[in-house]
């Protein structure tokens, strides 16, 4: 692998930069429902500010098909964007790279500017060199700062460093050596803890590194899924019949390693219960872990020399089901090993009990994360290696 790029290589001629940043955020009501994304970006753009760089902002928002679509636009975020950087930042409608992007980069070479959902074009998401040329243009350089979307290859990620000379942000470099420094680090045991619903997210991260690790959690609904494959009951249950096999595999092959919740808390009446995993009646469905479960669970992440967190071990959006989501954030939180957590949910429990400064680091790139684990060739890390 080559060295990456990185700021710290920028000629002193370089004057206005075109700049990637993850500006995916949830949205709701039309404003920012969460603006992590955007606050660990803002350093970066402080960074060029300093150095006098004009910086134009790109990011895609939702996936609106290569059309416009205003519900995605990233207008509301212009005043989010300044207010964490902050100097005024000038929000560019239309399509990036259209005649009106062209005159606002022209026009102030000073000005920060937020240019407007990139997937409008369908030129991002095809890696179409001529839509990256027309983003390019005006720029002395590009800097790639948005981790969470290099595991794609599109004109912002792959195209445009053919473009122009281009240089890994900070987040970016960030979020390597974190990923980097976890696979490699001597401490051990080292543990993952796994949750969310969908086997097809997590099978490649627990196929690639169960040899390498000594414990694995299994939380949410990928747990009743491994509940079923173990010859359990899970009733009513979301899980997924057509990955029994896959997980029977891994449970047979890693027996010592994969731990299951031994109790579940159900929703089954209209009222909630605690229950043995080994006890889920036809009628109930299992919303979360039990506190017998977190309380074998708490020396097992208090012992970890090592832990890679993603996704919620219950239905974290319905509380009271957060419960052991925010448990294990406080177990993680009080680990004195490293510590990495990625994915919405695992880091909204993370920021919700301000536990930030207690992890060693929080991953702003959900897949992207995985990927790298997964030891997948990122396409927009190749792209900055091979500059
Ligand atoms: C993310 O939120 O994981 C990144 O921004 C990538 O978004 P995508 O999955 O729509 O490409």
């Amino acid at each position: 692998m080559n060295a990456l790029p990185t700021l710290g290589e920028l000629p002193a001629a370089v004057r206005r930069l075109l700049v990637r940043v993850d500006f995916n955020v949830p949205l709701k009501g039309g404003q920012v429902a969460d603006d992590f994304r955007i606050r660990a970006a803002a350093p970066t753009v402080q960074t060029l500010l300093e150095r006098q760089v004009g910086v134009t902002l790109i990011s895609h928002l939702g996936r609106p098909g290569g059309r416009p679509n205003l519900s995605l636009s990233l207008e509301p975020l212009a005043d989010v964007v300044a207010r964490q950087v902050g100097c005024p930042v000038s929000f560019v409608p239309g399509v990036p790279g259209d005649s009106a992007y062209q005159q606002a980069v022209r026009s102030d070479p000073t000005v920060v500017l937020l240019a407007e959902n990139l997937r409008f074009d369908p030129g991002e998401e095809a890696n179409d060199p001529a839509f990256a040329a027309r983003l390019a243009s005006g720029h002395d350089g590009f800097v790639q700062d948005a981790f969470g979307t290099l595991h794609r290859s599109h004109a912002s990620t792959v195209a445009v460093t053919k473009t122009l000379p281009s240089w890994a942000g900070p987040l970016v470099a960030a979020e390597v050596a974190a990923l980097d420094a976890l696979l490699s680090d001597p401490r051990r045991p080292f543990g993952l803890v796994v949750g969310g619903a969908k086997m097809k997210d997590k099978l490649p991260l627990l196929r690639r590194l169960l040899p390498e690790v000594d414990t694995v959690l299994i939380g949410g609904a990928l747990a009743s899924t491994f509940l079923a494959a173990s010859g359990l009951a899970v009733g009513a249950s979301l899980y997924e019949p057509g990955e029994l096999d896959s997980a029977r595999l891994l449970l047979d092959a890693w027996p010592d390693v994969i731990h299951l919740p031994d109790s579940v808390v159900v929703e089954r009446a209209g009222g909630v219960e605690e229950v043995s995993a080994a006890e889920v009646l036809s009628d109930a469905r299992i919303m979360d872990v039990g506190r017998r479960t977190l309380n074998a669970w708490r020396p097992m992440v208090a012992g970890l020399g090592r832990l890679f967190w993603n996704g919620p071990i219950g239905f974290y959006e319905r509380p009271p089901f957060d419960q052991g989501t925010a448990q294990l954030a406080r177990f993680v939180g009080e680990m004195t090993g490293m510590s990495v957590v990625g994915g919405g949910d695992s880091l909204a429990a993370v920021r919700r009990l301000g536990l930030e400064a207690s992890i060693s680091h929080l991953s702003t790139g959900g897949g992207a994360a995985l990927a790298y684990l997964e030891g997948d060739v990122l396409p927009g890390l190749m792209a900055l290696e091979e500059r």
